[in-house]
């Protein structure tokens, strides 16, 4: 028995224990702002905006992944926004990936430093070199999106603890099936259920996750101050994904195994990065850090019109820009502005048969 198959299987059956003689096994969708509130207000649930129950249903699977309390946002970006607005003050620094997932490094740009904070982007390569003295917080993403470089969380993690600083972990591209920041020394995980814990392309949720009971306590305070709060449905959505992430995991990390490998060995292929090819880069640091080696892979294909082309040509490769569900989809990341070539696509392995996918892949490549 191992540790993940333990908490994947104890997430399954986490609301048994309080289930009364007839109540639901599913969490009932509470569609409601307001609980019934006589007199004094003290009662589970009091408002909306408070706590809810579909909240609670979620957080506990996540708590039980994390093997840490957990506070549900409504998105990501809410949940990464929530650590920055409730742990910095001004005149604090905080150093965040130059080759990460963009849009934390342009909240922290534009919003925190009118306030005092100042942000420094470092690439995630560089963050075990760098010197964090003077730094309030340090967030990190490995593997990073898109480019898939893959850092050392405990010894970066080490080297923050040493300057006084807190390590933030954004973990969306592994979930905590797939690597455990907080088991490795940091002192945050933020991840967004919007990938693969939801999985299905229809909610968007985050969360946040941390042994330092203060700072979640501020954290929880921060939502219901600010409002930044899940919607029931969205909740319900996520906790019904998160029953079969183990299991889609598994197919969509083991088919993405095979998808790169194939791929490197393709005539139409400039590049491919995937932390679980032997000759990659990241591999060594993957294999001894990590639980599986994701689903994303990063291929780099001749130019923009062959990668366009390429994802136009392929019926089992939906055109989004999100990944981690389980529809295979892909992007071409310069097309936001990310610092990778032309031709590369990151493709994000969903739950199709492999052999049909690489049937499907192979054909839109030959084309070109
Ligand atoms: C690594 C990473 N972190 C955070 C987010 C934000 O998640 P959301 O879109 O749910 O706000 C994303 C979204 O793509 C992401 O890729």
């Amino acid at each position: 028995m191992t540790e993940k198959n333990r908490r994947a299987a104890a997430l399954l059956h986490h609301r048994a224990e309080a289930l009364k003689r007839g109540e639901p096994v599913a969490p009932p969708i509470v569609q409601s702002s307001v609980f019934h509130l006589p007199g004094e207000p003290e009662a589970a649930y009091q408002y909306g905006r408070f706590g809810h129950p579909n909240w609670d249903a979620v957080e506990a699977q996540l708590a039980i992944m994390e093997d840490a309390p957990c506070v549900a946002f409504p998105s990501g970006m809410a949940a990464i926004a929530s650590v920055l607005y409730a742990s910095l003050k001004s005149g604090d620094r905080i150093i965040v990936p130059s080759d990460g997932y963009y849009t934390t490094g342009a909240l922290a740009q534009e919003f925190l430093s009118p306030m005092g904070v100042t942000t420094i982007l470092h690439p995630t390569l560089a963050l075990e070199q760098s010197s964090f003295d003077g730094v309030a917080l340090v967030l990190l993403e490995t593997p990073s999106n898109p480019g898939l470089d893959v850092c050392d969380i405990a010894a970066i993690a080490a080297k923050v603890k040493a300057a006084g600083a807190r390590l933030v972990v954004d973990n969306t591209m592994m979930t905590a099936f797939g690597q455990r920041p907080l088991d490795l020394g940091a002192n945050i995980v933020v991840s967004a259920a919007t990938k693969a814990p939801g999985g299905h392309s229809d909610a968007l949720l985050g969360h946040v996750a941390s042994r330092d009971d203060a700072l979640i306590t501020r954290i929880r305070d921060w939502r219901r101050l600010a409002g930044a709060i899940p919607g029931a449905m969205d909740a319900w959505l996520v906790h019904r994904g998160l029953e079969t992430l183990d299991v889609r995991l598994e197919r969509m990390c083991a088919t993405a195994g095979v998808i790169a490998a194939r791929l490197q060995d393709h005539s139409a292929t400039v590049s491919v990065r995937y932390p679980g090819l032997n000759t990659d880069p990241s591999y060594a640091l993957a294999k001894n850090q990590m639980d599986n080696f994701g689903f994303i892979i990063g291929l780099t294909l001749k130019d923009k019109t062959v990668a366009e082309g390429f994802l136009s040509n392929c019926p089992l490769i939906a055109q989004t820009t999100s990944f981690g569900s389980v529809h295979s989809s892909g992007e071409r990341r310069a097309r936001w502005g990310d610092a990778v070539p032309d031709g590369f696509v990151r493709l994000s392995i969903g739950c199709e048969p492999v052999d049909e996918l690489w049937a499907a892949i192979d054909k839109a490549l030959q084309v070109m």
